[in-house]
Parts: structure tokens; C-alpha cells; sequence
């Protein structure tokens, strides 16, 4: 498939009303994990993956801050970074809306700014390559998937995905990462808010879903979705810690 070089997004807006108080005077994607602030992790996986023209979308009080901390992306040998301002808390589905002049026409990978991967999406993004259309979804088997996306099968396949289930029907989770063809902006035109008011990414997977064009891949190595609670902060900290003491162990 002779495909366009595909564009990179991270979302990195809301209110992080889930780590307060530690968001009351910051965006939570600008927390430690670690060594690093957040946003790090998700941009260097879109660099890792070869990726060279990255949008980052935030909202807020403390946009200018990404600016401040990330600049033209030299921390990652980028020549230059794309910004957008999400306005209000329109879910994820709708900062995404707001790619489209950015992604005139690419195909793109999504991450969300709090998700933290051990290893890269090189397998993910060779699958994509693959298709002609449709999207791709990253899904990770867990204890417990009740805070994520939650996928339903069916002869091995995908057949829904649910939000934050109260009884999951898998105990896989649909993790922060995605990838979409470029007719993703008409089908966000479509979508229709949720119960707690926003675009779902869940409800725009499963618009793929229905034209038969969502696909998926299982995540190698760990997956830390940081923003969740304090208790998944820590936990992104502690596995990023551990990960990296063992690097330098055998370097
Ligand atoms: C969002 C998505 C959810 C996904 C999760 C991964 O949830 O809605 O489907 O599993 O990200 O991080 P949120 O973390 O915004 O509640």
C-alpha cells in the first residue's frame, strides 16, 4: 500500500479533575512521571515510530505551558511542533475535530497525552499500513478493564466497544493509542455528546466499527495510563523507574 506519511497527535487537554489537587494549578499532562513530564512519553512514541510532524492539542489555563516546556521539539530532535487550543471540555473526540486543518488529508496516530508505553507501535502502525482503510485500535489484556474502554467479541473479532463498563465483557482495555484513515473528521461531524456531554473517542471507534473498519492489535510490553487516578500516576512513575534501573543495569 503506497500510503502518505502519516501525522501524529497528542491530546493533552481536560481538567484532570481525577488528580486533584495536583491539577489545580497545572494541566496533568505536564506532571512528573519520573524523570520527564508526562507529555513526553507519548510524543517520544510518536518519534520512536519514525513519525516527523506532530500536533499537540491542549486547553486550559495552562496552555502557554506546553509551548514553554516543549517549544519546536528539539528535546526530540523535531525542527518544529504544531499546537492547537481545545476550547471548553468537549471529550476527546472533539479535541481530535480539531486535527483536521493539521492532517489535510493524512492518515494519523492518535495518542493521548497520558498514556505511557514500554515498547513502541512499529507492529501497530505495519497492520495500518496494510489497510486501506478504517482504523486501528490497541488493546491490552488487564486485571481489571472497568476505567477503560472495553472491547466485546465475537468469533475473534470486535464486535462493540463499551465505555467504562460496569461488567466488562472482556478483560481487555482499549488503550490511549489510535490510528485513523483521513475520513475520521466526518465521522466526528457525526457523533453525538454522551451522557456526561463530550465526544467519545469509544463511540467513534465504533463508527468504524459498524462500516466493518476498526482492527486491532495487542500491546507488547507494559502500557501506564497515568492520568487515571492517583494511584495509576504512581504506578507509571514506579514502572517507568524500575524499566529504566534495569536498562541501566545492562548498559
Ligand atoms: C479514555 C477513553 C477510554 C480509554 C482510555 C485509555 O478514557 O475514553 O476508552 O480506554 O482513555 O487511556 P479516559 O482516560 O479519558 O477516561
Amino acid at each position: 500500500m503506497n500510503h502518505k506519511p502519516m501525522k501524529g497527535i497528542v491530546l493533552a487537554g481536560g481538567l484532570g479533575t481525577r488528580l486533584r489537587p495536583l491539577t489545580r494549578i497545572t494541566n496533568k499532562h505536564l506532571l512528573p512521571v519520573y524523570d520527564k513530564p508526562m507529555i513526553f512519553y507519548p510524543i517520544q512514541t510518536l518519534v520512536d515510530a519514525g513519525i516527523r510532524d506532530v500536533l499537540v492539542v491542549t486547553g486550559g489555563n495552562n496552555a502557554g505551558d506546553f509551548l514553554r516546556l516543549i517549544g519546536n521539539g528539539k528535546d526530540f530532535g523535531l525542527d518544529h511542533m504544531n499546537y492547537a487550543y481545545q476550547e471548553g471540555e468537549g471529550g476527546i473526540a472533539q479535541a481530535l475535530g480539531l486535527a483536521e486543518p493539521f492532517a489535510k488529508g493524512h492518515r494519523i496516530i492518535v495518542i493521548l497525552g497520558d498514556n505511557v508505553i514500554e515498547k513502541g507501535i512499529a507492529a501497530g502502525i505495519a497492520r495500518f499500513n496494510r489497510q486501506t482503510e478504517g482504523a486501528l485500535v490497541y488493546l491490552k489484556k488487564m486485571k481489571d478493564p472497568r476505567p477503560y474502554g472495553v472491547p466485546v467479541f465475537k468469533d475473534g473479532r470486535i464486535i462493540r466497544i463499551e465505555e467504562k463498563p460496569k461488567t466488562p465483557r472482556s478483560s481487555f482495555a482499549v488503550i490511549g493509542v489510535y490510528m485513523y484513515d483521513a475520513t475520521v473528521f466526518d465521522l466526528i461531524r457525526n457523533l453525538k455528546p454522551s451522557g456526561r456531554g463530550e465526544l467519545e473517542v469509544t463511540d467513534l471507534n465504533n463508527a468504524y466499527l459498524e462500516r466493518g473498519q476498526l482492527h486491532h492489535q495487542i500491546l507488547d510490553g507494559w502500557w501506564a495510563d497515568a492520568g487515571e487516578s492517583h494511584e495509576g500516576l504512581l504506578e507509571a512513575n514506579l514502572i517507568v523507574a524500575r524499566t529504566l534501573r534495569r536498562k541501566n543495569a545492562r548498559d
